[in-house]
């Protein structure tokens, strides 16, 4: 017995053609973030061994790479700073003159259009590698705020377009936007990371950083994985304390977070393809066990589905590129 036509699904996937107009999602360039590395020297592209295809780029250096990234059609860059010296609070983070803001300032300069983004947090300057201050062995929340809304305000001066806070400090956004607003930058938009879990996703970034902490884990600020209705409360907090936009934090084990957050706010949903998840799919595609562009390409196409405006992710050259590049 020949069952009704309008079951016939295949239908809608006979040819490219038709594939291609029914698709419900698509990847632009424009929806990809790519996360750069900068440190201290002169002419140093450093290859990141645990991210093959990523390296730590010298503040000379960095506008070359953002060109090619315009080029290939990414319009925004997140930026983390490795910093010369590291101390109990930080210092390097909220320098004027330090790192990130250097970096930023050369972006600018090569490549005017680009949009800037820059991490804020502490971990990749404060000696003990935790995201915050540390008191009697805790990360003190509160006295952490003022030195994040510092880092903001350097790196807004600098020239970044949007200021990302990832310590899981509570009111971390709203410390952002006062300090923003009481220097007269109220142009810079605040991008929260809102729920950033407890993530062994990390490991890689943090070679590439040199920001693993030296004591503990990050367990009292970041999120546990299992906790979904906790996370959509940190999104609820950021956007009640002026969040531009927030982020779902990694991306590919927290879709189901993604996705319910897409259906609850209407605030734009970045989220972030961390280095573990990016390495994850380099290693296998290496050994052959992948292929590695059509994997990619999924991961980057799910994360869509499930509701991110915009993701970050250390494919975002290559997949501009094969997406063909700006448009
Ligand atoms: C800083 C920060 C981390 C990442 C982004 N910002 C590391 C961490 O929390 O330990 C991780 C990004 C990645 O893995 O790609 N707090």
């Amino acid at each position: 017995m020949t069952p009704p036509s309008a079951l016939r699904l295949r239908r809608l996937r006979g040819t490219e053609a038709v594939r291609s107009i029914m698709s419900e999602t698509t990847v632009d360039p424009s929806d990809l973030i790519a996360p750069i590395f900068v440190r201290y020297g002169r002419g140093l592209v450093e290859p990141v061994a645990s991210l093959p295809g990523v390296s730590r780029y010298s503040v000379d250096e960095v506008g070359a790479y953002s060109a090619r990234l315009s080029d290939a059609g990414v319009r925004a860059v997140l930026l983390f700073g490795i910093p010369e010296t590291k101390d109990e609070t930080g210092t390097q983070a909220y320098a004027e003159d330090g790192i990130v803001p250097s970096a930023i300032r050369e972006i600018k300069r090569a490549v005017p259009s680009m949009i800037v983004m820059a991490d804020v947090c502490l971990c990749e300057y404060t000696s003990h590698g935790h995201c915050g201050v540390v008191r009697g062995g805790q990360v003190d929340n509160d006295e952490t705020l003022p030195l994040l809304g510092k880092a903001a305000v350097a790196y807004a001066k600098a020239g970044a377009d949007v200021v990302a806070p990832s310590a899981m400090m509570d009111f971390q956004v709203r410390a952002l936007r006062e300090a923003l607003d009481e220097s007269r930058l109220q142009r810079t938009l605040v991008m929260g990371y809102s729920a950033k879990f407890a993530s062994s996703f990390y490991g890689p970034f943090r070679e590439a950083a040199c920001s693993a902490p030296s004591f503990g884990d990050r367990r009292g600020y970041q999120m546990p994985p299992g906790n979904a209705r906790e996370a959509l409360r940190e999104i609820e907090a950021d956007v009640g304390e002026g969040a531009d936009l927030v982020m779902v934090k990694p991306a590919l084990p927290y879709l189901d977070v993604i996705s319910r957050a897409r259906e609850r706010f209407d605030v734009p949903i970045a989220a972030y393809n961390v280095s573990g998840e990016y390495a994850m799919v380099k290693a296998a595609g290496s050994k052959g066990w992948i292929d590695e562009k059509a994997a990619a390409m999924e991961v980057l196409t799910s994360i869509k589905r499930a509701g991110a405006d915009l993701i970050i992710t250390y494919f975002a050259e290559e997949a501009a590129s094969w997406l063909g590049g700006s448009r």
